[in-house]
């Protein structure tokens, strides 16, 4: 599931057809219908779609009814876990519940430093030398879940947000493909 730009999805899917992987990507899903790693999806010749928010309903009937729709077409395909690549919604606590367990995302921290939408920014602020991105169940929480993996990146003096961001994407780009191997081949247990 994504939102932006899809690097994170363009790696996995580089990986997928390149390395002997156990997985594939059945499926990729946008609330966004202008995200441009959906342009990933179509050259890659993976089933996609976007499922925007429905702005017909309001505030908490709104989550539900987009997140309903989100379910069903998940559960119209044989998906076996969900893999958030730079979705940037929180999910309900339902259904995190209906896939507790089989629901993975990464992180552009070190968590449990830095949560939330602005950990680069934050990571900065604080003026840590060591950031990175952690891989990690997703919980009820905000990037609070069971932690798999974590990968490091240094953060140097001169660092702006952008500069901080692209290093630990490219982390991250190797990192995600590599523990998806291992939860495929049962090397991480769900
Ligand atoms: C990544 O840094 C990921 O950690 C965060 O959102 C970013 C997604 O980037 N959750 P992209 O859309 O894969 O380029």
């Amino acid at each position: 599931m994504i939102s932006g730009g899809g690097s994170g999805l363009r790696a996995l899917l580089r990986h997928q057809q390149e390395a002997d992987t156990a997985h594939v990507t059945k499926l990729v899903i946008s609330d966004s219908e202008s995200a441009g790693g959906l342009d990933h999806a179509r050259e890659a010749g993976v089933d996609f779609v976007s499922v925007p928010l429905p702005q017909e309903l309001k505030g908490d009937e709104r989550r539900r009814a987009h997140e309903e729709k989100i379910m069903r077409i998940i559960e119209s395909k044989d998906i076996e876990l969900i893999v958030l690549s730079g979705y940037m919604r929180i999910l309900t606590p339902l259904f995190v519940s209906q896939w507790k367990g089989r629901l993975v995302n990464i992180h552009p921290s070190l968590l449990p430093e830095f949560p939330g939408a602005h950990a680069q920014r934050d990571a900065l602020e604080a003026r840590v030398r060591v950031s990175g991105c952690t891989v990690h169940f997703v919980d009820e929480g905000v990037d609070s879940g069971p932690i798999i993996e974590q990968r490091e990146v240094p953060v140097f003096e001169y660092d702006t947000v952008e500069t901080l961001r692209e290093r630990i994407k490219t982390a991250e780009h190797d990192l995600y493909p590599k523990v998806l191997d291992d939860i495929s081949s049962g090397r991480v247990l769900l």
